[in-house]
């Protein structure tokens, strides 16, 4: 069960708001694993924002659960941290276990990620999928403030992640960059490292982008798709070429999303 006596995994995000403005209101170092560097920072949980500049310390996606959890250390000793952590995993989370890791190291997979980085950092540290994390994020504090019905969030990143929510409520783990396209996963034509590594121009990526978004249109009619990562901050340049139905908008924490949502959900699991 969750701090909401809900079914594990599941968070309404406005109330996450509500019941961390009243009761849980807690500053929460937030750390976002990605396939090139860790980026952290410590976050007020009552209003989503940053306690100080991000500090990121890079890696490779051949980095083990040792190293990634020594980097994760860094972080905690460059803010001197002593407080709760909350951390966005690229991959599918259940409970305190890591279940997939399609672009970091394959150690991950099956490991107990809240025990490797509570040992590391020796600090109370709550996991979530770093999608539904920066989804959180956006639901709560940002994009997708107050809006009802199915709303999606999707990051271009290294990965393709996906955070779905309806009224507020996120399905978790929901996994859409993975939606096979052409026999592959989608997120290997779709996401910001695919566009760098094939050189394509951001007309002809976001071409493969609508393609994509059309699948997902037809499975899921969102009310809003909300695009997060890098990438959604030159939105200018390819939102333009994009051919779809529901209406489109840019994450508003842009890649801090993921720092801020890890630190929402750990501060409603660790305020007890
Ligand atoms: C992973 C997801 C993750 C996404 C973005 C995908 O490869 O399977 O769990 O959310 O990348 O990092």
């Amino acid at each position: 069960m969750n701090f909401l006596g809900e079914p594990d995994g599941f968070v309404i995000a406005e109330r996450c708001k509500v019941v961390v403005n009243k009761c849980f209101t807690m500053n929460v170092l937030g750390i976002d694993i990605g396939g090139s560097a860790l980026k952290g920072a410590p976050v007020d949980t009552a209003t989503g924002k940053l306690l100080g500049e991000r500090f990121r310390v890079p890696t490779e996606t051949v980095y083990t659960p040792a190293r990634v959890a020594k980097a994760a250390l860094e972080i905690v000793r460059h803010f001197d941290w002593k407080g709760p952590v909350g951390i966005g995993f690229p991959g599918v989370v259940q409970g305190p276990l890591i279940l997939s890791s399609a672009n970091l190291h394959k150690g991950f997979i099956g490991c107990d990620g809240e025990a490797l980085f509570r040992k590391a950092l020796r600090l109370p540290v709550s996991l979530i999928n770093d999608a539904d994390a920066a989804g959180l994020a956006e639901v709560a504090f940002g994009a997708g403030r107050r809006k009802s019905g199915t709303v999606l969030m999707l990051t271009f990143g290294t990965g393709v992640g996906s955070a779905l929510f309806v009224d507020g409520r996120l399905y978790p783990n929901s996994e859409l960059g993975h939606v096979p396209i052409h026999g592959d996963s989608a997120e290997k034509r779709i996401s910001a490292a695919a566009k760098e590594r094939k050189g394509l121009s951001y007309k002809k990526w976001a071409h493969r982008v609508s393609d994509y978004l059309n699948i997902l249109e037809t499975i899921l009619n969102p009310g809003l798709i909300i695009v997060g990562g890098g990438i959604s901050h030159d939105h200018a340049k390819w939102f333009h070429h994009l051919k779809v139905k529901t209406p489109l908008v840019p994450a508003r924490f842009f890649n801090e999303a993921g720092i801020v949502g890890a630190a929402l959900q750990a501060a409603g699991r660790l305020a007890k």
